[in-house]
């Protein structure tokens, strides 16, 4: 299997005449930390769901793990840009991990007759879930109601959700908004851990974070530019766009150029 989890080739997207994405090209290895960023509207979430095999593109070709999209979804942990989860329903943090643990998970929703008639977890699916949780350090909560957690806390179990079908690519849509520096920065430490075993794809709008975390960024608005920070030759793909400057800055800056 090629070593590429994600193959983006000359990818054309409209909604309607709405041209959304224009003649997108990257490439992401395995294990590498890829961060998206780029204005409100510039086609991040709808990159990441031609990614997701959620919408085709009209051009162009999109593998993932050398599979159609659709193909590779068991292979995929996504957290969407925002909770889908009803939170003023009485649904546990074990419940929402649960929803990841189908093949299904990405259409999967919590209905009225699971409530009604809660389903009983076996004991092998519960410590699945258990150990899912210690990784993003929730274990303690997993009775808990998911409405009466903190954003960050939420976030984290999103996160689980999205491991429990054990992906080798995490696919995460914005998952610090509305979370403080502090809590940010700990579910960005939270994702280099998970890079250890896992291909990491963020879309966030911190730059400074993300300069910090992200091996390749690439900047969305409409057309995409790729800037590979683990490539020296890091001038040599740059455009005059202010974009470029400011990662470039944030990195002497940071003294992190490598
Ligand atoms: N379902 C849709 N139907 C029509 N237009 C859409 C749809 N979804 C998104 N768009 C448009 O496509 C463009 C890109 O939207 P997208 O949600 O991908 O942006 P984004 O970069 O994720 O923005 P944000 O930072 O606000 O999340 C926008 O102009 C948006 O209005
Ligand atoms: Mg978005």
């Amino acid at each position: 299997m090629s070593s590429k989890v994600i193959e983006i080739n000359n990818v054309n997207f409209s909604y309607g005449k709405q041209k959304a994405l224009l003649n997108i090209t990257f490439d992401v290895k395995e294990h590498q930390f890829t961060a998206v960023i780029g204005p409100n509207g510039g086609g991040k979430s709808t990159l990441v769901k031609l990614m997701l095999g959620l919408l085709e593109p009209n051009s162009g070709s999109v593998k993932i793990l050398n599979m159609q999209p659709k193909n590779a979804r068991e292979f995929v942990g996504y957290v969407p840009q925002y909770i889908d989860v009803n939170l003023d329903f009485p649904i546990t943090v074990l419940d929402v991990v649960m929803m990841g643990n189908k093949k299904e998970h990405l259409k999967e929703s919590i209905s009225i007759f699971k409530r009604l008639f809660p389903i009983k977890y076996s004991d092998i699916e519960i410590k699945c879930a258990y150990s899912t949780l210690q990784k993003v350090g929730m274990q303690d909560y997993i009775d808990r109601k998911i409405g009466d957690l903190s954003g960050g806390q939420r976030q984290r179990v999103m996160i689980a959700r999205a491991l429990c079908s054990h992906p080798k690519l995490l696919i995460l849509d914005e998952p610090t908004s509305n979370i403080d520096p502090q809590g940010q920065k700990e579910i960005f430490e939270l994702l280099k851990e998970l890079n250890r075993d896992l291909t990491i794809f963020v879309v966030s709008h911190d730059l400074a974070v993300v300069s910090e975390y992200a091996q390749k960024i690439i900047y969305i608005n409409r057309e995409a530019f790729v800037h590979d920070l683990g490539n020296d030759t890091l001038g040599a793909t740059s455009k005059s766009n202010g974009h470029f400057c400011q990662v470039e800055m944030m990195q002497m800056l940071k003294g992190l150029k490598r």
